[in-house]
């Protein structure tokens, strides 16, 4: 939700400016804007659109400049319009704000500003800041004065930055709940929302944390907590990603770069030491009551992961989507809490946790994003080593947390006597020739998805469906056909059609179905009785299945045969076939794959 960077140097910082805000651009993209001081002031350029698109509309690198700021917005107060894009300026244009969060009582804060004179332009949260620095300067004539009496009075998530002329040389940040990151260069200090703003410049960061402010100059930055204004001894943090992986390699999108790099995430995930995988299982064995929490993406990890202890560790692990998470689960001093979240950073989940926390249960987190918000608040951060993933839509990094989850089940199940170590031993096997397997896949099987998937790209209505561990990934793949191309699809159990669905059946609705391994002879059968149930009513089935052999010939209307392979790996191979699906609809219908309309890669508000 918004990405914010600046920078301040020896030299011209514009172009670093610019990258910066370009590679947090996948945190939202309605509209852009930058704050440079120069001689005279400071100068604002701002738009609605992507970021090039503004630097181009705007003539931004026109200027040069020393120090500046710059924002990429994801709109949550305010449409998206020229007036309500960051930065916003004071009624006398001295101080220049960018904001990622929500000051939850701006309504009051602004009306009190009015009534006191001050004129406003946008309908955002945001505005309420730079009026606010600008009142409290004209009593103290002390910018960091200004800054203490103003964060006092906001309530609500940031990750705020401003820029004033009555201090030309510094940049000012502060933060609570919204992730902000100082990136220290030699020549350049920078501040971002993540490492991205400054991976091509420096890999050496400063984690602040919440209540905690800054103030950056070209010599150097200064961190203190803005409670006790005491000032914060920070360590620097060596980012391990470089800027390489992150780019898009060739691919026309990252999220074909992403869904092909699966093979690596899972061998990554694999070589996650054994030692965090006991940590989890330890806790879990420790705990009275063990929850998994995640949301959108890694909801449906999490109740993949639901099915999976329940098979293989015998236990059942409730999955809890973030936002439901307080409504819903008893925790206290003996349950342990399990999140999964690619971003590390994500509103829901980091709530989930916190409201975990206060009741004194234990916390875990599977993150893809070193020292993210959530690494750093729980007892047991896994990091899964996925790399950069860019793409707003999540693939390759929930294969991994689904990997990560299997693992921790496995070893659970051991633990438990669940499973022998003969059984044990043979699914790690086979977890291990799964990257062979997807390359396999990916690179054999494209043509005809990419077929499909143009032939029916403007089918209206799809039905995924799947029974047992085939459910969780009948609803991910879902999200993925709606998130990236925008068409509807509803995931389901196949045991729901026969209570209700089958009435919509008609040659108009499109279904596709994931087919367990036929090893699997309850769940096969009891899917391929869901298929003919549709096929009886004329409805068209794309039949994802490993078996070519016991089928009926006219069962399914196009079929999609995989190698046969062990259980414990089909639904993942599965998974990675309809998130190619996915694309190719999307490409077919020419959308904006890596930056979908309406979404943000992380959703760090409520
Ligand atoms: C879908 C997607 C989202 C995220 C969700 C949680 O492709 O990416 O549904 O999974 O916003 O984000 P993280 O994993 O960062 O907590």
């Amino acid at each position: 939700m918004c990405g914010i960077t600046g920078a301040v140097g020896l030299k011209d910082i514009s172009n670093v400016l610019f990258e910066g805000i370009t590679n947090l651009e996948y945190r939202g993209y309605d509209s852009c804007g930058v704050a440079l001081m120069n001689r005279t002031g400071i100068i604002i350029k701002k738009n609605v659109g992507g970021v090039k698109d503004v630097y181009q509309k705007e003539n931004v690198l026109r200027h040069s400049t020393k120090l500046g700021i710059a924002h990429t917005r994801w709109a949550t107060h305010g449409q998206v319009t020229r007036d309500n894009t960051h930065p916003f300026v004071s009624c006398d244009k001295s101080f220049a704000v960018i904001h990622n969060g929500i000051i939850s009582n701006h309504s009051e804060l602004k009306a009190g500003l009015q009534r006191e004179g001050h004129q406003f332009v946008s309908a955002t949260d945001t505005e309420v800041i730079p009026h606010l620095l600008e009142k409290f300067y004209r009593k103290t004539s002390d910018v960091e004065a200004s800054f203490m009496e103003t964060l006092k009075l906001l309530e609500g998530t940031f990750a705020l930055a401003f820029i004033t002329r009555h201090e030309p040389d510094q940049i000012y940040c502060a933060k609570r709940e919204s992730p902000l990151l100082l990136g220290i260069g030699d020549e350049v200090k920078f501040i971002g929302s993540d490492f991205n703003a400054f991976i091509d410049q420096t890999k050496n960061a400063v984690i602040i944390d919440d209540e905690e402010y800054a103030i950056l100059s070209r010599n150097g930055y200064t961190v203190k907590n803005f409670v006790t204004r005491e000032e914060v001894d920070k360590p620097i943090t060596r980012i391990e990603w470089d800027s390489e992986t992150s780019k898009k390699g060739g691919y026309p999108h990252y999220m074909l770069k992403e869904i092909y790099e699966q093979p690596q995430t899972v061998i990554n995930a694999m070589e996650v030491e054994e030692k965090s995988i006991d940590r989890l299982v330890g806790l879990i064995q420790k705990s009275k009551s063990a929850h998994l929490v995640g949301v959108g993406t890694t909801y449906y990890v999490t109740l993949y992961a639901n099915y999976i202890f329940s098979s293989l560790a015998g236990q059942y692990l409730p999955a809890i989507s973030s936002d439901e998470f307080v409504s819903l689960s008893p925790v206290d001093k003996h349950s342990f809490v399990l999140a999964v979240s690619q971003s590390g950073e994500t509103y829901d989940t980091l709530s989930a946790l916190k409201h975990a926390r206060s009741r004194g249960a234990k916390t875990g987190a599977i993150v893809n994003v070193m020292g993210s918000s959530m690494a750093r608040l729980v007892d047991c951060p896994i990091l899964q080593g996925s790399g950069p993933e860019i793409c707003v839509i999540s693939t390759k990094a929930a294969l991994a947390q689904m990997i990560l989850l299997t693992r921790t089940a496995l070893k659970l199940g051991l633990k438990n006597n669940h499973l022998s170590r003969k059984g044990y031993n043979e699914h790690i096997r086979s977890l291990k020739s799964l990257p062979e397997i997807i390359e396999g896949v990916l690179n054999e099987r494209s043509g005809f998805i990419h077929r499909i998937a143009h032939s029916h790209r403007n089918v209206k209505n799809w039905l995924y469906l799947g029974r047992g561990v085939y459910y969780p990934v009948a609803l991910e793949s879902a999200l993925k056909m709606k998130e990236v191309a925008y068409v509807h699809a509803e995931g389901m159990p196949c045991g729901f059609l026969k209570h209700g669905t089958l009435a919509m059946i008609d040659s108009d609705i499109y279904s596709i179905v994931f087919i367990p391994p036929n090893s699997e002879k309850v769940l096969y059968e009891g899917t391929l009785a869901s298929v003919s149930e549709i096929r009886a009513r004329s409805g068209y089935v794309l039949g994802i299945h490993f078996d070519e052999r016991t089928r009926d010939k006219n069962l399914f209307s196009e079929e999609l045969i995989l190698p046969p392979v062990a259980p414990v790996i089909a639904p993942l191979i599965q998974m990675v076939i309809a998130q190619l699906f996915a694309y190719f609809t999307a490409t077919s219908l020419k959308r904006n794959v890596d930056k979908p309309r309406s979404l943000a890669k992380s959703v760090t508000v409520g």
